[in-house]
């Protein structure tokens, strides 16, 4: 289902799926409809929650959950209520190699953790509505850091995140949008571990995204994409290389079995798994909420220059409101 006109059927027509929708009523009326996954801009998240919730729809919600707290809670609640699963999507919870490296840090291999590093850096957004921080909420450190966070409560365990110190910028693409196209984050586990998130919609030559796990006993880096393609030189260019990749002529990163390396079908086959079996999510709705309130404690720390202490309590209607206080409207 997608209101653009095409979108919908292109989709239906490419995966052999027999119906296709421009109105969302007309889709969730649909009873043997189980279970949707919403891909929509992030202000629509809430929405679309709340209507598949009241048709008895399970529901997975991609990234970021939502735009606030407020509209996070409400989605958790309607979703109790209603009785209906809630997955959060953070896909990196299913990146093969990243499993294999929570698998490490589980087994003893690296001994206890110390300090966790992960980054995604690309050249910016496809569509308007990510730079449009009234439809986004935020820039990079919202888009992509919010991977980072699921992934560094994920693999230590889930323990409580302490405070967060952010340091944001709008390096390149200030005639294009008011959020922040760079930001380092650095969170602090109440067990000590400390994390450190690079995101960059500034990085030309193709997606990044990778990790390293510093341990007392060892070491591990993770390159999910260039680690995982075939080096590759062309004189003439590669027709699709990977994400992002811009020119391909002379050496490029050649991915293969893109989803597959991210994790994405492993992650919608689980839920489906959660739906049959009645079994909780591996990444749930109050995932998505803890995650979204380290990215306002990031964008109030970027604000103020100060550490943020969690539990961070904000009735601000986006995060990049706390960041560019001053230049809101
Ligand atoms: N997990 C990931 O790595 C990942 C990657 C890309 C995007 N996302 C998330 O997915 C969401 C969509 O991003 P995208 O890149 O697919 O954007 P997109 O612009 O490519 O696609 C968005 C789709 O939503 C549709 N849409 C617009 N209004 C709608 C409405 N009212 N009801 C239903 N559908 C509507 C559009 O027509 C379009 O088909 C965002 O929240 C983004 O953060 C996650």
């Amino acid at each position: 289902m997608s209101p653009t006109p095409g979108n919908a059927q292109k989709f239906a027509r490419e995966h052999g799926i027999p119906n296709h929708f421009t109105q969302l009523d007309q889709m969730l009326a649909l009873d043997e409809i189980h279970l949707v996954v919403i891909g929509a801009p992030n202000y629509l998240h809430c929405e679309i929650t709340l209507k598949a919730a009241a048709a008895g729809k399970h529901i997975v919600v991609e990234k970021p959950f939502c735009m606030n707290m407020a509209e996070a809670d409400l989605m958790i609640d309607t979703c109790k209520k209603a009785g209906v699963k809630l997955m959060y999507a953070e896909e990196l919870c299913f990146t093969p190699k990243y499993v294999r490296l929570k698998g490490l840090l589980d087994e003893g291999a690296l001994g206890k953790p110390i300090l966790l590093k992960q980054s995604e850096k690309h050249d910016g957004p496809h569509a308007p509505h990510f730079w449009d921080v009234e439809r986004s909420g935020g820039g990079v450190s919202m888009d992509m850091g919010c991977h980072a966070f699921q992934f560094f409560r994920w693999m230590n365990s889930n323990n409580p995140v302490k405070s967060v110190y952010a340091q944001m910028s709008t390096s390149v693409h200030n005639e294009k949008t008011r959020g922040d196209d760079n930001g380092i984050i650095i969170l602090e586990f109440e067990n000590g571990v400390t994390a450190m998130a690079e995101e960059s919609w500034t990085k030309p030559g193709g997606m990044d995204d990778r990790a390293e796990v510093y341990g007392t006993e060892g070491v591990a880096y993770a390159d999910v994409l260039q680690g995982n393609s075939i080096q590759t030189y062309s004189q003439k260019g590669v027709g699709y290389a990977v994400e992002k990749a811009g020119d391909t002529k002379g050496w490029s990163f050649t991915m293969y079995e893109e989803n597959w390396n991210y994790g994405f079908p492993q992650e919608m086959e689980h839920f489906v798994e959660c739906v049959k079996n009645d079994r909780t999510p591996l990444v749930t709705g109050e995932d998505g909420r803890a995650v979204m309130e380290i990215i306002f404690a990031a964008y109030e720390s970027a604000g103020t220059g100060k550490k943020v202490s969690l539990p961070f309590k904000t009735d601000a209607q986006k995060p990049i409101d706390l960041w560019k206080k001053s230049h809101n409207g």
